[in-house]
């Protein structure tokens, strides 16, 4: 398994690589040619991210392919780990050490208005306004990507988080509908455990708990009360029955996973899900991507249906890079690979490729799956059946959620701490972060 922490550094195959580049460079200026060259040198964007996986790499090859049309070399600074806890933690120490990259994966309106706040991200209004995207993207999108007025994250796609993964051939050999309900939920997780099959596939790393956990919070209670423990902190919120109820069933689902509950990469658990090791899942459509990454299609080997008692709802991760404001040198590459980003045919091909949508308000709806039309005809319906994902940083700041998300963590693992002992320290949390 490899560590978050170690940067690998890799330069893409269409890319020179600097030691040839420098020989050339030589000849030519030896040559007398070198105002020519001074034209077209390479430049070359070092990008931080966390993406790993095969459809993950094959997505930004989308991106690093246009960009290298361009004369920009996208160099890879890959820190592994899913949902990206390994990746913001070396963002910030690269930033304080004056080692910043020129862009990095950062996602999440309240993170980017911190780090906006802080100066240390690049403006890019001009680009937004000649490419009209306060006419082109979704509102929600907008609000993220311009936290205080300026533009300062490009906005790549949005995935919907409270879908659930089902083998389509296991449901018709033992004759069961994907449950809309979480009573639906147990009747087919019954029929399954009786047949000798695991029902739900699960790792017990943090992240993935927890995007459990945030699927039951809104089945159990709904936008408004999701909000208020999760944006707005509201302390007397972890009181309320709906969380013991989220909680409690939270603990209860673990009948239905393979004990013991290991810790693996989400790619791992897609992976056993996809082998028939079990026979439903709950993950970002990410893992769309990546079943279809490695040769099984939507609505061929699996299905996508919502999470039990979601369906109205679209629990959202919209991906943004930011530009880092480094010395200027680099200012015309960062700025031509957000003008990329946000190019319709990029849209398509790399959020096809991701398992995500697009984060336009009128894309081309005819080379989307089924999940991915329905994902954005439900998300193009707007804020009221939108809800902002914890675990993906949507919902409040990168300390709230990595502590909230330890403490349910915790409860998971423990079958000792009580639901009510759960909520205290959620609550406690969230009165810590508003001073309440
Ligand atoms: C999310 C990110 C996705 C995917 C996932 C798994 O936070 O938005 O694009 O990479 O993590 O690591």
């Amino acid at each position: 398994m490899q560590t978050p922490g170690k940067i690998s550094l890799r330069y893409r195959e269409a890319g020179r690589r600097p030691a040839f580049a420098l020989c050339g460079c030589l000849l030519l200026v030896l040559c007398g040619l070198g105002p020519c060259l001074a034209q077209a040198q390479t430049q070359t964007l070092q990008v931080l991210h966390w993406w790993e996986s095969t459809s993950e790499h094959k997505a930004i090859n989308v991106l690093a392919a246009k960009l290298n049309e361009e004369n920009i070399q996208w160099r890879e600074a890959l820190i592994p780990g899913g949902s990206g806890v390994g990746a913001s933690i070396v963002l910030k120490s690269r930033v304080l050490a004056g080692d910043a990259p020129e862009v990095a994966q950062l996602n999440g309106m309240v993170t980017l208005g911190e780090w906006a706040d802080l100066g240390l991200l690049l403006e890019f209004d001009s680009v937004a306004a000649s490419g009209k995207w306060d006419k082109l993207l979704f509102p929600t999108v907008l609000a993220i990507v311009q936290p205080r007025g300026h533009f300062v994250a490009a906005p790549l796609g949005i995935h919907r988080i409270n879908t659930l993964f089902y083998n389509r051939k296991l449901f018709s050999q033992y004759d069961l509908a994907p449950p809309q309900t979480w009573d639906d939920f147990e009747r087919v997780a019954t029929k399954l455990q009786q047949a000798g099959i695991v029902p739900l596939a699960q790792s017990s790393e943090p992240w993935q708990v927890a995007t459990l956990f945030e699927t039951l919070v809104l089945a159990e209670s709904g936008p408004s009360f999701y909000r208020d423990l999760f944006v707005r902190k509201d302390p007397h919120a972890f009181a309320d029955p709906r969380l013991a109820h989220a909680l409690g069933r939270l603990r209860m689902l673990k009948k239905w996973m393979a004990s013991p509950i290991q810790e693996r990469l989400w790619t791992e658990v897609a992976r056993q899900f996809a082998d028939g090791g079990a026979a439903m899942m709950v993950m970002g459509d990410f893992m769309k991507g990546e079943l279809n990454a490695w040769g099984f299609a939507t609505d061929g080997a699996f299905g996508c249906t919502a999470v039990p008692d979601t369906g109205n709802y679209h629990l959202y991760d919209v991906d943004t890079l930011v530009m880092l404001a480094t010395d200027g040198s680099h200012r015309q590459a960062q700025e031509k690979l957000a003008q990329i980003i946000v190019s319709p045919a990029i849209q398509s091909d790399y959020n096809q490729i991701k398992g995500s949508i697009p984060v336009l308000r009128n894309p081309d709806l005819s080379k989307m799956d089924s999940w991915s039309r329905a994902s954005w005809k439900l998300f193009s319906r707007g804020a009221a059946f939108q809800v902002p994902s914890l675990v993906h940083r949507m919902a409040t700041d990168e300390m709230t959620k990595d502590a909230m998300i330890a403490v349910v963590h915790r409860f998971f693992m423990d079958d000792q701490i009580s639901v009510s002992e759960a909520q205290r320290r959620l609550g406690a949390i969230a009165r810590a972060m508003t001073r309440k």
